[in-house]
């Protein structure tokens, strides 16, 4: 197993993409740390992923306020053990035309998928072993890539800083031996892609889902476990000489 006797710390790790990551790091060995919301689905997911006999803690806390940042930190802090691994993964995804976006859209949309990454992180290297921590940010191919009738400035101004987030700070934790990347999936199917795509009206809704299908070289929107292979390997050893890089997993998309 390439994770056995780590640690590491999802956020947003109950649903989604989270999930999957988690998932994929039991598989491996690593014992878990999830964040999230809500405590129930905090508690299901955690009682599944212990099945496999790893160890599981969870952390119920808001990551867009700054309390709950705080809490969450001192709560890992408090576990008393070393944070191999942070995924700072929790995200929201607010598609709204750039002139119509509000004030506290555009305070949600960085709180939770700039100002947590930013901040998690910074709280949770002093607990990084030396010359063995990963942090990996879950961006989005949006950081670079428009599409039609998805008004996507807020969303992409987040992940464009998170992209670039993920080089500046692989570039100054690099002396501790602490690695950053980030990994920028195209379309996945979770609970945050349905939600999103209800908002729609229904005739954008079928235009969507048949750009969709044209869109991706090989020829099928993400599922969460698409992610796991990816997010193993840049949590493992085997990623020792791989920092500052954004991983896109986006079944092609970006390449057309
Ligand atoms: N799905 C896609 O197509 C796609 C594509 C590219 C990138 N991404 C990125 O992938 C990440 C995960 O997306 P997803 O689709 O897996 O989302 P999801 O299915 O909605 O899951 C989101 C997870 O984050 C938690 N969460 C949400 N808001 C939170 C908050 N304020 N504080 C703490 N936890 C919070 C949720 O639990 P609670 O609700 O209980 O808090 C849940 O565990 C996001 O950063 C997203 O931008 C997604």
């Amino acid at each position: 197993m390439r994770l056995s006797r780590a640690f590491a710390v999802v956020t947003g790790g109950s649903d989604g993409i989270g999930y999957a990551i988690a998932q994929a790091f039991a598989r491996e060995g690593a014992d878990l740390c999830l964040v999230a919301r809500n405590a129930d689905r905090l508690a299901d997911a955690a009682a599944r992923l212990a099945r496999s006999g790893i160890q599981v803690t969870t952390v119920a806390a808001d990551l867009g306020h700054p309390v709950g940042l705080e809490r969450v930190a001192a709560e890992i802090a408090g576990l008393g053990r070393a944070v191999d691994v942070l995924v700072n993964n929790a995200g929201t995804a607010t598609f709204v035309p750039y002139l119509e976006a509000d004030r506290a859209q555009y305070d949600h949309s960085i709180a939770l998928n700039v100002t947590a990454p930013f901040f998690l992180t910074q709280a949770l290297v002093p607990l990084m072993p030396a010359a063995r921590g990963s942090v990996i940010n879950i961006s989005s191919y949006f950081s670079g890539k428009m599409l039609p009738g998805r008004p996507s400035s807020l969303y992409s101004l987040t992940k464009g800083a998170l992209n670039s987030l993920t080089k500046a700070m692989a570039y100054e934790l690099a002396p501790r031996g602490i690695r950053v990347n980030a990994i920028a999936p195209g379309t996945v199917d979770t609970d945050l892609r349905r939600r999103t795509i209800a908002a729609m009206p229904e005739d954008a809704q079928r235009a969507m889902e048949e750009l969709v299908k044209r869109l991706y070289p090989l020829g099928r929107i993400g599922q969460a476990s698409d992610l796991g292979g990816i997010a193993v390997f840049l949590a493992s050893s085997e990623a020792a000489w791989t920092t500052g890089a954004i991983f896109a997993i986006d079944g092609g998309l970006t390449i057309t």
